[in-house]
């Protein structure tokens, strides 16, 4: 079996994996109390049952093998060798100097008796100082914040950050993750372009380079994988895809593909499938985090606005469909609103036409609660990077879009943010890391077959 880059077989899920995530906020604390519960069996819920990690396709989905006849549908976490959830260690840095269990009680999304079942381990993880400026995410300020001669400096130490987590704890293998808040609105440019001006500009503290790019270069360089779960430019740029490839690194981003937008592209394909127009398509949220703070800033904004934004336009391809979609208007809007907290509220209007040009509407009032489905995504995002990894492949993994608001693609290749299509990329991929057969659905070999017996 060869694998996407030439090599050979997948080598199996030994030791410990760390998993080091920039960001200890509201989906990060969810995602570690999370494991921590899953791991304990804690109670969970109004009817007390253990924990359970539900909306992870690592450790409840099932993929198909073969043919429909031949009934093989093993779990994915029995089919592809992932690192097992008692094998994995966090840690992270922050601006702000709660440990894991102060700021998921500060978060108010999980309930403080399942953050008290698991406390001693929450409370054993203090964030590390942060690479932060404040040009890049105004509404914050904390003081657990690095100081160097330049960025290039800032870089170093979050290597050596790294490379201290993993004498520490005994870690075989890591994955970085970037639970960040939302950074300003930047295009690449020059410094950008190669490793040789991404390294310059850090050494001249270029201002266009942001702290989540100075986590990223530092996993990079260091062969880590790297994984975007905010929607800044962060490691879709030029130079640091060449950097992934150099030194055989697995990248991927951006924007965790969560509630409005996951409701989108679960909709808008239908939608597109049956050749039914739409005119409009309305977006408004209210939320109270401080994802919802950061982003009421309008610099940041505009990089959440752009990234959500995209969606629509990707499915429905207004350009080669221009009587069905060529007017449609999207308009998004984000209201900070505290009263909510982390659990969002949006309402999405959705005009649309079908035969003959008739009208009709649709509305969904989605009470999600951002955190519960952002958790299990940034867990799937990093233990997939990691067989990634093991599996030789390198350079942007564009079949873990399906986790992905605005998934990274290569330079002039248009995503694809169809959810369905998506899946079928994904399971394809771990099929093909496996040597297990593609399935294209065609089947029309069931109807050969009987067409001989008869
Ligand atoms: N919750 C979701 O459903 C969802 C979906 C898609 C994307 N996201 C993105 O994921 C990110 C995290 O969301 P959240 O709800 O946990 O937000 P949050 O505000 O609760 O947490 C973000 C944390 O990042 C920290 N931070 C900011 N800049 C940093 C830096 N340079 N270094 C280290 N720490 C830094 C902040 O202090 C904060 O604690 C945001 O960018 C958000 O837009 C979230």
């Amino acid at each position: 079996m060869s694998n996407l880059n030439g090599k050979a077989g997948v080598s199996p899920a030994r030791g410990k994996l760390g998993i080091l995530i920039p960001g200890l906020g509201a989906v990060a604390t969810t995602l570690i109390a999370g494991v921590a519960a899953v791991r304990k069996g804690a109670p969970s819920g109004p009817d007390g049952k253990p924990s359970q990690p539900f909306g992870s396709l690592t450790q409840m989905g099932h993929i198909r093998l073969g043919k429909r006849t031949d009934n093989r549908y093993p779990k994915i976490k029995d089919f592809v060798p992932l690192a097992d959830l008692n094998d994995i260690v966090f840690g992270g840095w922050d601006l702000y100097e709660d440990n894991v269990y102060e700021a998921a009680s500060k978060a108010r999304v999980l309930e403080q008796p399942l953050l008290d079942s698991v406390k001693d381990e929450l409370e054993a993880i203090q964030p590390m100082k942060a690479v932060f400026d404040r040009s890049y995410v105004t509404n914050l300020d904390g003081k657990n914040v690095k100081t160097g001669a330049s960025k290039w400096d800032l870089a170093q130490q979050v290597i050596a950050d790294i490379e201290a987590f993993r004498k520490a704890t005994g870690v075989d293998r890591l994955v970085v993750l970037w639970c960040g808040s939302t950074e300003k609105y930047i295009e690449a440019v020059d410094v950008h372009q190669t490793i040789e001006s991404f390294e310059q500009g850090l050494r001249e503290n270029h201002s266009l380079i942001a702290p989540s790019m100075i986590y990223a270069y530092a996993a990079v360089s260091q062969g880590i994988p790297f994984v975007n779960g905010a929607p800044n430019l962060t490691c879709d740029i030029p130079a640091m895809v060449a950097l992934a490839k150099k030194t055989e690194t697995p990248i991927a981003g951006k924007d965790f593909k969560t509630g409005q937008t996951l409701m989108k592209t679960i909709l808008a394909p239908g939608l597109q499938a049956r050749a039914l127009g739409v005119r409009g398509w309305f977006s408004t949220n209210i939320l109270g985090n401080r994802d919802g703070y950061v982003l009421d800033h309008p610099d940041n904004f505009r990089t959440k606005e752009v990234s959500k934004l995209g969606v629509l336009e990707d499915i429905l391809r207004p350009d080669l469909h221009p009587e069905l979609y060529g007017d449609l208007y999207h308009k998004i809007r984000i209201n900070y609103y505290p009263p909510h907290g982390d659990n969002k509220e949006s309402w999405d209007n959705i005009d649309i036409f079908g035969w003959l040009g008739y009208t009709m509407q649709i509305k969904i009032n989605f009470l999600c609660r951002d955190s519960i489905l952002a958790a299990p995504v940034a867990l799937d995002l990093a233990l997939f990077s990691d067989l990634a990894k093991r599996a030789g492949m390198y350079g942007i993994q564009e079949w873990l879009s399906f986790y992905l608001k605005s998934p990274q693609t290569a330079p002039g290749l248009h995503p694809d943010n169809d959810i369905f299509r998506q899946l079928i990329k994904l399971q394809n991929t771990l099929r093909h890391i496996m040597g297990e057969d593609l399935i294209t659905h065609l089947g029309l070999d069931y109807y050969q077959e009987l067409a001989e017996i008869l």
